[in-house]
């Protein structure tokens, strides 16, 4: 792997994301992990990320110059650039002249990393420190007004390094950059695709699962389909799928479970319709918090009986866990590993249902288990699914659930939903909850009479990643679609508001 040395700033899963997308496999690891651990990985090449520190604070994170001496090419970013000036016996020094956010970058001499691009390109900034001299050996090949080495190379050595950001959609050739890096300096093969990672993924489940059942619970989400259907394609029908439909999935989402995506996959599902035992549980509850813990507490209890006759039929010994590779990294477990066997209690199961976990995805970021779900030939409207949250319209009604509010909220949704896919905007907005204000009414006319009905908000989101979102900017027209249609069709709303809150201090969700 191209190992990408973590400075603990933001950048390090996107400096990984944009390495993969260069087809070349890479990992996360601390920057705390000794040069020998990094090197007993055998990485194909090193990146050293940005990171909020200054090189020449007391506690500055430093970097072991024996990494230069492994003859593993490395590539430091920033703050990584800057540490690797110092270790090398450059200088690095307060210029005086901060930068941040769209700087000019003058190419002075384009040498590997810098080749055919434009001798003046803008760049993305962030640092106060600056490299005033290059270590020995090293050529020089940009600057900017605020840094006079701005990018730096020993392509004998294998080394080079920038001060800009080129992971960064603010920096329009950093992926060339970075490129270049790869393939140009550390001469690396772009060997990393959907198909390879498919292809080790299902050697990886036989191999640990061998003829042993395995057990997965569908979502309606893309990692559990995308994880089931890896799964799926390495042992076939030892896999039994568990679907617990709730009763607070959106229009269509329970039927492209049980009919798209079975017939997509052919995969083996046994679906509990669980809706009256929701609604029941639900009855008259209006408290965010108690709707969320009746929710888990009923879908742990039927997912377990479900569970329980499966594992008796079967002899399940393993279960399918959609874990992402950014959850991985955030719980401090960045090893990427294909299958780690843990046992814990999935979700609360009880002690004696404890299953070996199966995570197929743990090394995959989001976008890449879109890829794969698409190559694995799983429907568009799964794999290109919004995050949905576990408790589904449950949360989305403002007020007590029941089955009149639950059909008139999915009457509204479907209509949003449909008009944002009929703009082309379902890549560009992260999540569009609907929500139904169930206890407020207003004041309304249609034809000649006098409506007494609800409001819904809209609360279209754009996100990188759902800890931080700002409100989208829908045009005008989309939102005069959906509040037309919505107000024509589903007779019991009178009225559409647009949420213009971020988050924070909003969050995505109204419960
Ligand atoms: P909030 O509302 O906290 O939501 O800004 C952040 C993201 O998490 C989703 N969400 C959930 N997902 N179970 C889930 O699986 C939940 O209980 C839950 N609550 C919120 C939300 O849709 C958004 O993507």
């Amino acid at each position: 792997p191209v190992l990408v040395v973590d400075f603990g700033a933001q950048y390090a899963q996107l400096i990984a994301r944009r390495v993969r997308e260069a087809n070349v496999y890479s990992e996360i690891v601390p920057h705390s992990m000794p040069v020998a651990e990094m090197l007993a990985r055998n990485p194909a090449a090193v990146v050293l990320s940005g990171g909020p520190a200054s090189v020449y604070s007391d506690d500055a994170p430093g970097v072991d110059p024996a990494l230069f001496e492994a003859g593993v090419p490395v590539f430091g970013i920033c703050y990584g650039f800057q540490a690797m000036a110092t270790a090398l016996g450059g200088t690095v020094a307060e210029t005086g002249r901060r930068e941040f956010g769209g700087t000019a970058l003058t190419v002075t001499d384009p040498g590997a990393v810098l080749a055919d691009l434009p001798a003046e390109q803008p760049v993305w900034m962030s640092h106060n420190d600056a490299v005033t001299e290059a270590p020995d050996g090293f050529t020089v090949t940009a600057r900017s007004a605020g840094a006079p080495v701005a990018a730096f190379e020993d392509t004998a050595r294998g080394l080079a390094g920038v001060q800009f950001h080129p992971e960064v959609g603010h920096t329009p050739h950093g992926q060339d950059v970075l490129r270049r890096f790869l393939f140009d300096v550390a001469k690396l093969t772009p060997n990393w695709t959907t198909g390879s990672v498919i292809d080790d993924q299902v050697a990886a489940i036989r191999a640990t699962v061998g003829d042993s059942a395995v057990l997965c619970a569908l979502s309606g989400g893309v990692d559990s389909a995308v994880a089931a259907a890896l799964v799926q394609r390495a042992v076939g029908d030892q896999l039994t799928c568990v679907f617990v439909d709730h009763g607070l999935l959106r229009a269509g989402e329970a039927e492209q479970v049980e009919r798209d995506y079975v017939a997509a996959t052919g995969i083996k599902l046994v679906v509990v319709d669980a809706a009256d035992r929701f609604l029941t549980a639900l009855a008259g509850v209006t408290d965010p918090e108690q709707k969320r813990k009746i929710i888990g507490r009923e879908f742990i209890r039927v997912f377990e009986s479900a569970a329980r006759e499966v594992a008796t039929a079967e002899g399940v010994e393993y279960l399918v866990q959609g874990t992402l590779y950014p959850d991985v990294v955030e719980s401090g477990g960045g090893t990427g590993t294909a299958n780690i066997k843990s046992h814990h209690n999935v979700g609360g199961l009880p002690d004696d249902l404890a299953f070996t976990l199966v995570e197929p995805l743990r090394t995959l970021f989001k976008d890449e288990v879109r890829a794969i779900g698409r190559e694995l030939g799983l429907p568009e409207e799964i794999v290109g699914r919004h995050p949905f949250p576990g408790p589904g319209l449950g949360i989305r009604i403002i007020g007590a659930v029941d089955a009149e509010r639950l059909a008139i909220l999915r009457a509204a949704d479907k209509v949003a939903r449909e008009e944002l896919t009929a703009a082309g905007l379902d890549a560009t907005i992260w999540q569009f909850p609907v929500v139904l204000l169930a206890d407020v009414r207003s004041v309304g006319v249609q034809g000649d009479g006098r409506t007494y009905g609800h409001p819904v908000v809209l609360r279209p989101v754009v996100s990188e990643d759902a800890m931080t979102a700002d409100w989208a900017r829908l045009p005008y027209e989309v939102l005069e679609r959906i509040s037309t249609r919505i107000t024509n069709e589903v007779p019991e709303v009178n009225r559409v508001v647009l949420d213009v809150t971020s988050k924070p201090p909003g969050t995505i969700e109204w419960e």
